[in-house]
């Protein structure tokens, strides 16, 4: 199954000649203050917890998900539609028979993307989380697929499944902000030293205990 997985993605057409979004350069480090820093992670969140990213960022539920307001009541993905451990569907129906290469011209119709339509990975679970929880993921190497802050602003950059949120077809509503804006909420996140909302806390207290 594994090996079948590997050749779907690799001879998936749409992967060749894919958009990508030139990423610039982070702010020099130390030059965000932290409450600025946690200002641009405000804004990260936003995105981050919308309908158009959480429904696919489920975690490890292998449900997609139907929120947000364009569907009338949050619900399961309708249909019997199940990810399985493969994430794509190959155990049962695979998300790309109805998930095509473009969005469908009928409003309820299937949204689709250049890229294999999936679920993303169980670890980075941000449906129904609140900020603190999606950003101690975002920032942890272990839970975000080993990457530095500007990484993720490059994987930002490059991933074309994501970069359906914001032309989401039929009448969704797109994902507040814009791609080339989140990237750059990232870089300066990053060069803040990714502070999360929790960490507050922690900074008052050492304060409160000299
Ligand atoms: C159609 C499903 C889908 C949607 C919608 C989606 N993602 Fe993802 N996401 C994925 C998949 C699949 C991966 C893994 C891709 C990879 O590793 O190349 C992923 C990985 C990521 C990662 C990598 C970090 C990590 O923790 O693994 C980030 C960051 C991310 N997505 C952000 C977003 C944002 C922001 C949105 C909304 C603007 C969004 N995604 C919408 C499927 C989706
Ligand atoms: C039988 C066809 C079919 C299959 C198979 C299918 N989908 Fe869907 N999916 C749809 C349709 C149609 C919609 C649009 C529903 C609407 O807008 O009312 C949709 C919508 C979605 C959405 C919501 C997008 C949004 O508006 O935020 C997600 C997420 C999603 N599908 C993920 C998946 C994943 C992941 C798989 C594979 C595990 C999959 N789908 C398999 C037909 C399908």
């Amino acid at each position: 199954m594994k090996r079948l997985i590997h050749i779907l993605l690799l001879s998936w057409p749409g992967l060749i000649g894919a958009a990508e979004l030139a990423i610039p350069d982070a702010p020099e480090p130390g030059s965000v203050s932290t409450a600025a820093g946690l200002n641009h992670w405000a804004r990260i969140y936003e995105v981050a917890s919308h309908p158009r990213c959480v429904n696919c960022h489920v975690g490890d539920s292998p449900y997609p998900m139907w929120s947000g307001p364009s569907f009338e009541k949050t619900q399961r993905h309708g249909m019997n539609v199940h990810a399985g451990a493969s994430r794509i569907g190959a155990e049962s129906l695979l998300c790309s028979t109805c998930h095509r290469q473009q969005n469908s011209d009928e409003p309820h119709g299937a949204p689709g993307a250049k890229d294999v339509w999936r679920l993303a990975p169980v670890e980075a679970a941000w449906f129904g989380k609140g900020s603190d929880v999606i950003c101690q993921q975002l920032r942890d190497p272990a839970r975000n697929g080993n990457r530095t802050f500007q990484q993720i602003a490059s994987h930002l950059g490059h991933d074309v499944i994501l970069h359906w949120a914001w032309n989401p077809g039929g009448k969704r509503q797109p994902a507040p902000h814009s791609l080339a804006d989140h990237v750059a909420d990232i870089l300066a996140w990053g060069a803040a030293g990714m502070p999360c909302p929790g960490d507050v806390t922690t900074a008052t207290e050492e304060v409160s205990d000299d």
